[in-house]
């Protein structure tokens, strides 16, 4: 009896021991290292830099890197690296993997697009691609010179974005209109036209603005802190003054410096891959032009007409129309005393229009489907899927108030157009309600 019980004790204690053992050996080595063989030389765990900038220098060479995105759209590619590269040292690269968490045992090749814009300058959009190598659930991204990976120490890591788990969820996307402003540099301040322009643009429809800041004056920051709060304005930091000389002009011959227009062209790539995944329509305008629908009351109306009948059209060209700010409407309706002193331009008190010179080419600005765009400049886009279409002048032009381009034209050689003032019953309350939080409102306005 008593041998029976001490067998069934010895035995119970055996299977707990043996039980422990294998819970100890499942639990230490999880599947996935167990999975990839053990590499010699490089540490097994990734990432351990993860880069935070908007810009990031890529070692050894003297190519800056913004951002990484997932993008299957090109058979045998599955990353996009959006870079700023100095176009006479570019050499071969290889893409480096953080897979759940390890280092990938192998490099890829990639394949490195320089976009044809670069007027001149030694610095130009670049796009690396590349593959994922098999069995690699990648989370970040690195870029080598060399294709070994065995002397990496101190990678710096791109996260990988526009992960999505699911695709042609058009109708689940965050938002339906993004504008994308690049670059805000100098200590611009213009900020009455910037506060009317965005409260426009929300009347439209749009639901989210993204901004890349070099820099800007004082009260332009106050209320662009304010806007990116309440979460409509979207903040990118954009220093790329703390790595290259950035020109203030577009062409290299005119204006010297290292690269367009403090990286425009980098910018409106990066906000389309960015919106890419959250957003049905971008548009591409800088901040004192509004798309403005001549037929329609909101941007969703106007681009149900437009997709309606053009199906396959991913790009829609938009004619700029200038309104010269030095010629005043006479009446004075909107010359408002709550804005007496805000900096910067009251853009309903100019009416008036050029005929643009149709002898002379005549830019356009964009409103895309960023899921169509490879990659675009500013006036047009360079590389697309789908169709183009010029939108007709009485159903869409922008409204971009600024200095004259034909200065010699008097007022009865310009067109009155008011079509802004359709908007001033809810425009201007909203103007002043966004002014008033960042105590930027004439204390005699109380409207
Ligand atoms: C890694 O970077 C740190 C600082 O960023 C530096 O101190 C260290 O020497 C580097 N290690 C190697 C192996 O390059
Ligand atoms: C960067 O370059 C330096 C010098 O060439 C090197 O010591 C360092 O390990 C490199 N770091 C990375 C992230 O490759
Ligand atoms: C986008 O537009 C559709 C149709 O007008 C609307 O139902 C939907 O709520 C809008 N989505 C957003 C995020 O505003
Ligand atoms: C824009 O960038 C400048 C320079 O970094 C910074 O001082 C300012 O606060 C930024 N403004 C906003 C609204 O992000």
């Amino acid at each position: 009896m008593d041998k029976a019980k001490e067998f069934k004790w010895k035995f119970f204690l055996l299977f707990i021991a043996t039980f422990i053992f294998i819970l100890c050996v499942t639990v230490r080595t999880p599947r996935t290292y167990r999975a990839i063989p053990k590499p010699h030389g490089p540490p097994k765990t990734c990432p351990l830099q993860i880069s935070e900038r908007t810009i990031t220098p890529l070692n050894n060479t003297k190519h800056l890197l913004v951002s990484a995105y997932m993008d299957q759209r090109e058979k045998g590619l599955d990353i996009r690296i959006i870079g700023i590269f100095k176009r006479d040292s570019i050499q071969p690269l290889y893409c480096l993997f953080c897979c759940a968490g390890h280092l990938s045992s192998k490099t890829t090749p990639t394949t490195i697009i320089q976009h044809s814009d670069n007027f001149g300058f030694p610095f130009v959009t670049t796009d690396v691609m590349c593959q994922i190598p098999p069995n690699c659930i990648a989370t970040h991204v690195g870029l080598l010179t060399q294709p070994d990976s065995v002397k990496v120490f101190n990678q710096t890591w791109l996260p990988i974005r526009n992960q999505k788990t699911n695709e042609k969820e058009e109708n689940k996307l965050q938002f339906n209109f993004t504008v994308c402003i690049s670059n805000l540099f100098g200590d611009y301040n213009n900020v009455l036209q910037f506060a009317q322009t965005l409260e426009m643009y929300r009347l439209l429809g749009v639901d989210r603005v993204v901004i890349y800041n070099t820099s800007c004056g004082p009260d332009l920051d106050r209320l662009l802190q304010s806007y990116s709060q309440e979460g409509f304005v979207e903040m990118v930091p954009w220093p790329i003054d703390h790595h290259l000389n950035p020109s203030r002009g577009w062409l290299f011959s005119q204006s010297g410096g290292d690269v367009h227009y403090f990286g425009q062209l980098t910018t409106l790539n990066e906000c389309i891959y960015r919106s890419m995944d959250r957003s049905r329509y971008v548009l591409l305008n800088d901040i004192d032009e509004i798309i403005m629908p001549y037929q329609h009351n909101n941007l969703m109306s106007l681009m149900g007409m437009l997709q309606q009948q053009h199906p396959n059209t991913g790009v829609y060209l938009i004619e700029n129309h200038i309104f010269p700010k030095k010629h005043f409407e006479p009446s004075g309706r909107f010359h408002l005393p709550q804005w007496n002193g805000v900096p910067g331009i009251n853009i309903l008190e100019h009416i008036y229009r050029e005929e643009p010179n149709r002898n002379i080419y005549h830019p356009h600005k964009m409103i895309v489907q960023p899921r169509s765009v490879g990659w675009t400049s500013v006036h047009e886009v360079v590389k697309y899927s789908g169709e183009r279409f010029k939108v007709p002048l009485d159903v869409c032009r922008i409204i971009h108030v600024r200095v004259a381009l034909q200065g010699s034209l008097t007022v009865e050689q310009l067109h009155e157009d008011k079509r802004l003032w359709d908007f001033q019953e809810k425009l201007i309350p909203n103007v002043d309600k966004v002014l008033r939080r960042v105590a930027l409102l004439s204390s005699e306005g109380h409207s």
